[in-house]
């Protein structure tokens, strides 16, 4: 899967998103897929093209397989954001709310480093609790939880041998429109 996701970046290279407020995303970032999430001083939003203007990659296939057994075959994902965590990355809590329909849920696959993965309920500010998420799990948001606010607070360095050096790679499969 690695490798596929190398093919992903060299055809649709990262990038680090700006927040609406205007400030550089620590986490770095493509996408593969019909869509892809893209965010700058206009906010957050699906592109149909790469930011340099390409198409994006298509979604690998053993990444789509992993939506189909746990997720289902009616309706594949329309993107497969790629985001690449170095040592010092995080992702602030957040819902992820973009899409057009909730009843989807999102999949997310981490690869690499271990994250300390933190998740609360449907309100900002509410009581979170954290989990550790380890190379190759898999992660849904669905359901209830679909609106969850979920971030990362840290990655561990050096706890994984999949990626040279350090780092962490997340997959995040959703149904856009
Ligand atoms: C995200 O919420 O976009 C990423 C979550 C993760 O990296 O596990
Ligand atoms: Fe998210």
């Amino acid at each position: 899967m690695v490798e596929d996701i190398r093919t992903v970046v060299a055809a649709a290279p990262l990038f680090s998103p700006l927040t609406p407020w205007g400030k550089p995303m620590s986490v770095r970032m493509t996408s593969a897929g019909r869509y892809g999430w893209y965010s700058d001083r206009k906010g957050y939003r699906y592109a149909e093209r790469h930011p340099e203007g390409g198409d994006w990659p298509p979604i690998p296939a053993q990444v789509l397989a992993i939506w189909h057994r746990l997720v289902g075959t009616a309706r594949d994902p329309d993107c497969c954001l790629v985001n690449v965590y170095g040592e010092a990355a995080r992702m602030g809590l957040h819902q992820d709310r973009d899409e057009a329909d909730f009843s989807w849920p999102v999949l997310s696959i981490s690869l690499g480093d271990d994250a300390r993965f933190r998740i609360g309920g449907t309100e900002r500010g509410g009581r979170t609790e954290s989990v550790w998420l380890r190379s190759g799990d898999v992660l849904i948001l669905g359901g209830a939880a679909r609106l969850a606010y979920h971030g990362v607070d840290r990655i561990a360095p050096g706890t994984s041998m999949l990626l040279p050096g350090s780092g962490r790679i997340n997959l995040t499969l959703r149904v856009v429109d």
